[in-house]
């Protein structure tokens, strides 16, 4: 039922963190992975070879979401992918007076409108073949928005808007749309401050489960609904926040 043989995985922003936890997920399962980075770096390379030396067919994808370009190019390039996960986001800190429109710009280009043209050019091509797998990695601040991550958090609801929209229109044709939404998960992202234990201690009170997440934690879910067993699941936001947004 969680085998996911046959299927080509296009994991965005899968050379370190999140993304690169849910590629091995996918590929252990038996998916061909195409792991992707913004560019050809040390820890894409890693990646690919880490998952090639378990077995996984693995291969990698260069693209800067943020060039609209080559965003599409990737799309092009991974046309035969059945199973999108949108996963790489750029994420900077500001009160809403302290943010221009370029960063405004760039973020909504680099996680939005690359989402969108990602769902644009996959969708159909998977409702041709009647089968076909997206997961949008949301967040926790899509519906509780946080402290300077305005754009951010407002970036993240549109996405989050625009996975139900995409559930609603390919859900006939075998294609389901989710959105999974980590809470605290320790990656490079959040590794300065996580690590500063006058901001770290009381954030962790504030979570039920008393722990940051891992990578690891996010990946069963999405290779989840990725496989056989959530065919009937469509449209739903899956919290993995050890209860942060309870
Ligand atoms: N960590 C958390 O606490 C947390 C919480 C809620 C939601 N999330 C969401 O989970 C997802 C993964 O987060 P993470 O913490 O694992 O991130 P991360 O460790 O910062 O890794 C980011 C990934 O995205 C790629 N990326 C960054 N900018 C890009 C660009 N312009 N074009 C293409 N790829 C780009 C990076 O590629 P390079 O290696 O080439 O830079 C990397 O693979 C994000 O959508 C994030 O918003 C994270």
């Amino acid at each position: 039922m969680y085998r996911l043989q046959g299927r080509t995985a296009l994991v965005t922003g899968s050379s370190r963190g999140i993304g690169r936890a849910i590629a091995f997920a996918l590929g252990r399962a038996g998916a061909k992975v195409l792991f992707h980075g913004a560019s050809d770096s040390p820890a894409l390379r890693d990646a690919v070879a880490a998952a090639r030396a378990e077995g996984i067919d693995a291969e990698p994808r260069v693209a800067d979401l943020g060039d609209a370009a080559a965003c599409d190019r990737l799309a092009e390039d991974c046309a035969d992918a059945d199973v999108l996960i949108l996963n790489a986001s750029v994420q900077s800190y500001g009160h809403v007076e302290e943010f221009d429109d370029a960063e405004f710009e760039r973020m909504v280009r680099t996680n939005l409108r690359s989402s969108f043209a990602l769902v644009r050019s996959f969708a159909p091509r998977m409702a041709a073949r009647g089968w076909g797998r997206i997961v949008s990695i949301g967040s926790v601040n899509q519906a509780h928005p946080a402290p300077r991550l305005a754009i951010y958090g407002a970036v993240k609801a549109a996405q989050r808007n625009l996975m139900l929209t995409a559930a609603k229109e390919w859900a006939a044709r075998g294609v389901t749309v989710n959105t999974v939404a980590p809470g605290v998960i320790a990656t490079d992202r959040n590794a300065k401050v996580l690590s500063d234990a006058a901001f770290a201690d009381p954030l962790r009170e504030t979570i039920p489960a008393k722990r940051f997440g891992t990578p690891e934690d996010c990946a069963g879910i999405v290779l989840a609904l990725c496989s056989d067993a959530c065919s009937y699941v469509t449209g739903a936001d899956i919290p993995v926040d050890g209860g942060m947004s309870l």
